[in-house]
């Protein structure tokens, strides 16, 4: 019988842009209207809590817009997940949205956080939100988001998938932000397969074995087809 490969796919805002989402670094990309430096960092945060709520809000609200749908490329990574198991493929997000999900994908880590969570300072606890937040209402709820000088999320588990991974598959990444960035460096190191799927080469191309260029709900669904 056929092993299953292991495969691991890193994504960014790339993959979601065809669902209406900005990405960050175009032009006209988010990071254009905003500086990071306010919005992505908790000392901006401590600056001016409700400018960086109004920024999530604001996000919060696009996502949930009714036109933002997930496009092929998530739906056809849920439904590798399918035929694969949920045991063989492994979603490493960078994104905030919710678009994997809605396609059907269940493992899933958003490595730096979600949209629709936010979080209790105090006691860590993670909560469900779907509705703009007010700091004046209530002062120990921040975006469950992870911002520039934070740590991201799970990392102990995204490097033992990679450590274990036939593949690795990025998609829709500028390869601009670490830790996400050298995760191929690792991948190769372990002797998975590299592969890049983006609109143009990234940042870390040249460490790719395999580079696919074009719209992810184009590139995306022919690529899986070749495991499924
Ligand atoms: P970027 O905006 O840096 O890069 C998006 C990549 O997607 C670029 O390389 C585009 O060429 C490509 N792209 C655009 N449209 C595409 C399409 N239709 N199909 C395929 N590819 C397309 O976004 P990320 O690399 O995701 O962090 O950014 C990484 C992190 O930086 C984000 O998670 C965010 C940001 O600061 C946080 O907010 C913590």
């Amino acid at each position: 019988m056929m092993t299953i490969p292991k495969i691991v796919i890193l994504t960014g805002a790339g993959i979601s842009a065809e669902s209406g989402l900005s990405t960050f670094r175009a032009q006209n990309g988010l990071w254009e209207g905003y500086d990071v430096n306010d919005v992505a960092t908790y000392e901006g945060y401590m600056r001016n809590p409700t400018a960086v709520h109004d920024f999530y809000n604001m996000l919060r609200r696009k996502l949930q817009h009714p036109n933002v749908k997930p496009n092929a490329a998530h739906f056809a990574l849920a439904e590798l997940e399918q035929k694969l198991g949920t045991d063989n493929v492994l979603i490493v997000t960078q994104n905030v949205d919710n678009l994997h999900e809605q396609a059907g994908s269940k493992n899933i880590i958003h490595m730096h956080g979600e949209l629709l969570k936010v979080r209790n300072e105090k006691t860590g606890q993670i909560i469900d939100c779907f509705n703009d937040v007010n700091y004046q209402q209530n002062k120990l709820i921040r975006p469950h988001i992870v911002w520039f000088g934070e740590i991201p999320l799970q990392m102990e588990q995204i490097y033992d998938a990679l450590s274990q991974a036939d593949y690795f598959i990025s998609i829709g990444t500028s390869g601009n932000v670490y830790p996400a960035a050298g995760f191929v460096q690792i991948a190769n190191q372990t002797s998975a397969k590299t592969i890049e799927l983006n609109l143009e080469p990234s940042l870390g191309e040249s460490l790719f074995q395999t580079k696919i260029y074009g719209p992810a709900s184009k590139v995306v669904p022919e690529f899986i087809k070749t495991f499924i």
